[in-house]
This record gives structure tokens, C-alpha cells and sequence, in this order.
């Protein structure tokens, strides 16, 4: 069989280079998203049908069965699995490696395409997970599509890949506190990141206009606090309070989600704000509010509108953030919990006398050193538990936990400061990945939040700036998208605002940086966007 070397990010060329003069076969090679780090392309095709195989043991066995979901609805067939390979042809194969293959880490994975067999080598379930992801790219678009498909070839070019993540936090973030998002359509955002092999998502789950989720210590929060939406709070006559849509998910449903993404081996991540973006909470609880008893006088109704949007960050507020982690940790097995921590508006403290009596108490200096004991509270909270906090960049200020991640948002600023001071770090600057941002003049595009985020601007992103020297960029974990939700009421807009925008963040954080060019991306794109299509994603077409 004849091997055609071919460069990843420069197929044709890199034939070219190596002195292959017949056509290369890249031409007739789906394009991969993200691409993967090196792959080999050769002759001929694997055909999958009804004879074939899949063989695996142990826990290679639970990829295995994902592997024959995914293929299932479109093919109209469900493969057999095997626990031993035979030595028959037309079989797909998944292996763990013992021991590990150090070049392939936690997520890398090797695939064998020849005409007699697929083989999938990797050193974790995740690794034979990202690898499924590329197989099902490798097979017509129509593979993607949730009913039964009327492609009745299902051929997967020979091909060897070997391939591994740049970055572990290749996340997203959505914002169910501004509009709630329903359990089913959480489920379709995680199947569409899991085809672009994305790892985390961040779930805003608390915020001014909506607390989304229940915490059985503080029933109020959700009794009261799920009750109104952006729209709403926005709105000159709000809808009646028992006429409103609101939302929030009971605890069952964190744990359907959470087992829901685990099965596509994306990390859950809650964020509960603190100690702004506290207003639901404060509407619900007035005793977090600075002034409880002006706002326990008012109805609920009255209060959505009378709070100072920032909690009062005292002792006993600390113990209900407590109570509300405590609970959150029992739901989310995650080792992050997000805290917030950003955009607090301390001039009320500064107002307050009683706030200003605290910073007294605590031998503090001002309103600045308040936000930050209140943050190490929380965060000594966490560490006690075994978790490491999440902030926002802000929460920098006044020091924190070793073990404690800065989200650097207000661009990559922070995101420095922290790795000089040793923390981690999670670039996620409005300036390349806020997906709330417009994609093109805002004249031609739905109301969004403003700013201006072309697809051409997300890839150019680069995650660790070059003033880090080796080692302190070692403490950048990756990136993250942000689809912050006022004007994004439903799932066809959520896919509309991510995609194609989050496909090129997926690239950018899962592949190598060498020899990137939007040139290269934009064929793959079209590709990939058959396959959105297929898999009913509504994204944003090219223009
Ligand atoms: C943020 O966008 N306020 C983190």
C-alpha cells in the first residue's frame, strides 16, 4: 500500500515537499475539525455495513457502545460488539494501551483505517472517545443525522491519524440564569461540543435576573428567584408573576446533565456568582441584600427591582454561600466550582455603614480588601472540600489559593498576572471568545450584546501570550467561548451565536499552532458545516 505522507495544516503542500507527484488523495479526505495532529493518507476505503464487527474488552467496551450509538440512527443499524477481536476482516477495533503511550497523554488517540479493519488505540476511554469523534468525520456528512439516512455507502477513507489535544480546557460557556435552557436543549449544545471534541462547559447557573438551580437548604432561591427572565427584567410591563416562564433545574436534573455529559467525557462546571450578579439571590433571601429590612417590606415583585445588585459580604452571607456550595459540590463532581467573583459595583459597600464597620472589624483596608476576604472565604471553603475555586479575572486582587484558577475575560491582562504569580489560568478575553458578540454588521445580524466577533477574529486567538516565559505558560489550561445568554432566548440562536465560531475555537485549542492559516480552515469548514447540517445545528452560514 502506498503511504502519502500529508502534513495536517498544509495537505497539499506538504506533498509537494515530499516529492509525490500523482494527485494527492487529500482532495477526496474530509476535512477534519479540529485537525488532528498528523495524518498519513492512503489507499483505498472501509466499507461499514451490516457484517461488520466491533470488538472490545474492558473499559474500552463503554467507547465502544457510544461508537455503535453514534452510527446507529443514521445507518438504521446497530453493529455487533464483540469482547475479542477475531481475525476476520471487516472489523473495528478498540484498544487501551498498557502501558500508557506517553505521546498520547489523557485524550490522544491513534486510528488505523485499512480496507480490512479500523483499529483505535489509546491510553484512556477519553482518548478512544475523541477518536470516535474523528471516525464519524471521516464518514459521509449524512452519518450525523439523527434519523435514518438515504445514503446507503458508509465509506471511511484508509487513514492513519495520531493525534492529541494542545490544551485540557477546551471549553464553552452557556447562560441558562438569563434565559433558562430547558434539560433537552442543554443535551443537543453538549452533543454538538462533543463533536468538535471540546472537554468543559461552564453552566452560569445563578445571576440578577434568574436562580436556576435548587438547593434544598434555600428553597426560596429557586421558589422565588427562578421567576423572571432578561426579557422580563428588561420589559416595561413585566408578565404577571404567575404567568412568567422562568425555570430553574431540580437536582435530578443536575445529575441526568451531569451523567449526560460524563458520557461524552465533558466536564460539568457550575458557576454561582458572587458576590455580584447576586440580585435573584437577594430578591429571594433580602437577608444577603445590604439593607434586608427595605427589601423584606416589599413583595417579591417589588424587590426584583430595589436591590443594590450586589450581596452584603458578611460573615452570615459567607455561611449561606457555604450552604449553597455545599449542595452544589454534592451535585457537580467536577474539581472546579466558579464562584464569579467579577463586576461588583463596591460603592454600595462604600455607602454602607455597616459594610464600612466590617472592613474595620476585619482590619481591612477598604472595599477592594473586603471583595477579596470575601472571595478567600469562599475559597478556603472549597480547598477544605478538595475543589479548586474559578474566578472571573477580578478575584486577583488581594491574593488567593495556591490551587484557585483565574478566567482571564477583561482580555489576557489578568490571565498574565496570574501565571507570573503562579496560578492557572483559563483565556477566555471578550476580545476573541465572547459569542454574545456580533459575527458580522450588526445592521445584517440579530440583536446581540454588541462588540464585534468575526469568525476570522476568533482564529487568530492565541492562547498564551508570548511575554510567558516555558514555564508560566505551562499554567495556561486553555481557552473558553462565552455565550452569555440576554439575547439568546433559544437553542436555533444559541447554535446560530456559537457556530461556525466555536468550531474555529476547537481548533484552536485542540491543534497544533504551527502553520495555521484561515486559508487551510475554511475548506475543512465547509466540510464540517454538511455535517452540522445533518446533525440539525443551526449555525451561522458563511457568508
Ligand atoms: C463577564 O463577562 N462579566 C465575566
Amino acid at each position: 500500500m502506498r503511504i502519502r505522507w500529508c502534513a495536517p495544516m498544509a495537505v497539499q503542500t506538504a506533498c509537494m515537499v515530499l516529492g509525490i507527484v500523482t494527485p494527492c488523495l487529500a482532495q477526496a479526505m474530509p476535512g477534519i475539525i479540529p485537525q488532528p495532529v498528523k495524518m498519513a493518507i492512503q489507499d483505498g476505503h472501509f466499507h461499514i455495513s451490516s457484517d461488520t464487527r466491533v470488538a472490545a474488552s474492558g473499559d474500552a467496551r463503554q467507547e465502544t457502545t457510544k461508537l455503535i450509538d453514534f452510527l446507529a440512527p443514521a445507518m438504521g443499524l446497530r453493529l455487533a460488539l464483540l469482547d475479542q477481536p477475531t481475525p476476520d476482516s471487516n472489523l473495528i477495533q478498540l484498544l487501551l494501551v498498557s502501558p500508557p503511550d506517553n505521546t498520547l497523554g489523557e485524550e490522544g488517540y491513534e486510528l488505523q483505517v485499512t480496507p480490512q479493519s479500523i483499529r483505535i488505540r489509546a491510553n484512556k476511554p477519553a482518548g478512544l472517545f475523541n477518536a470516535i469523534q474523528s471516525l464519524r468525520q471521516l464518514l459521509p456528512p449524512a452519518i450525523f443525522s439523527p434519523q435514518k439516512a438515504e445514503q446507503t455507502q458508509w465509506s471511511v477513507p484508509c487513514v492513519r491519524i495520531t493525534d492529541a489535544p494542545r490544551f485540557g480546557w477546551r471549553g464553552l460557556l452557556i447562560d441558562p440564569a438569563r434565559h433558562f435552557i430547558p434539560v433537552q436543549d442543554v443535551k443537543h449544545f453538549l452533543d454538538t461540543m462533543a463533536i468538535h471534541k471540546f472537554n468543559r462547559l461552564q453552566i452560569h447557573l445563578t445571576d440578577d435576573c434568574g436562580w436556576r438551580i435548587e438547593i434544598r437548604k434555600h428553597p426560596e432561591l429557586t421558589q422565588i428567584g427562578s421567576r423572571m427572565d432578561f426579557t422580563e427584567m428588561q420589559s416595561a410591563a413585566p408578565a404577571a408573576a404567575n404567568s412568567r416562564f422562568g425555570g430553574f433545574y431540580t437536582q435530578e436534573d443536575i445529575r441526568d446533565l451531569v451523567r449526560y455529559a460524563a458520557r461524552l467525557h465533558i466536564m460539568l462546571i457550575p458557576e454561582i456568582e458572587m458576590p455580584a450578579h447576586t440580585g435573584a439571590a437577594i430578591v429571594s433571601c433580602p437577608q444577603l441584600g445590604l439593607y434586608p429590612q427595605k427589601l423584606a417590606a416589599l413583595s417579591s415583585d417589588q424587590r426584583w427591582k430595589a436591590h443594590e445588585w450586589v450581596l452584603a459580604p458578611r460573615p452570615e452571607s459567607v455561611a449561606f454561600m457555604s450552604e449553597v456550595l455545599a449542595e452544589v459540590m454534592e451535585l457537580f463532581p467536577s474539581p472546579y466550582i466558579h464562584i464569579g467573583g467579577d463586576e461588583a459595583n463596591i460603592v454600595h459597600w462604600k455607602q454602607s455603614d455597616e459594610m464600612q464597620d466590617l472592613i474595620r472589624q476585619l482590619g481591612l483596608k477598604d472595599e477592594t480588601e473586603l471583595h477579596s476576604w470575601f472571595i478567600r472565604q469562599l475559597d478556603a471553603f472549597l480547598t477544605r472540600h478538595g475543589r479548586r475555586l474559578v474566578g472571573w479575572d477580578e478575584i486577583l486582587q488581594g491574593g488567593l489559593a495556591p490551587g484557585a484558577v483565574v478566567m482571564s475575560w477583561r482580555g489576557q491582562e489578568g490571565g498574565i498576572t496570574a501565571a507570573k504569580a503562579g496560578h492557572a489560568v483559563v483565556m477566555a478575553p471578550t476580545s476573541h471568545t465572547y459569542f454574545d458578540f456580533y459575527q458580522g454588521p450588526a445592521a445584517s445580524e440579530p440583536r446581540a450584546i454588541g462588540g464585534d466577533l468575526p469568525l476570522e477574529k476568533v482564529f487568530v486567538f492565541e492562547p498564551i501570550p508570548p511575554v510567558l516565559h516555558a514555564g508560566q505558560a505551562k499554567l495556561i489550561l486553555g481557552g473558553q467561548g462565552q455565550l452569555w445568554g440576554e439575547f439568546i432566548p433559544n437553542p436555533k440562536h444559541r447554535d446560530y451565536m456559537a457556530y461556525p465560531r466555536a468550531a474555529a475555537l476547537a481548533e484552536i485549542l485542540w491543534s497544533p499552532k504551527a502553520d495555521r492559516t484561515i486559508e487551510q480552515f475554511l475548506p475543512r469548514l465547509k466540510d464540517h458545516l454538511k455535517r452540522l447540517d445533518a446533525a440539525q445545528v443551526h449555525y451561522r452560514p458563511l457568508k
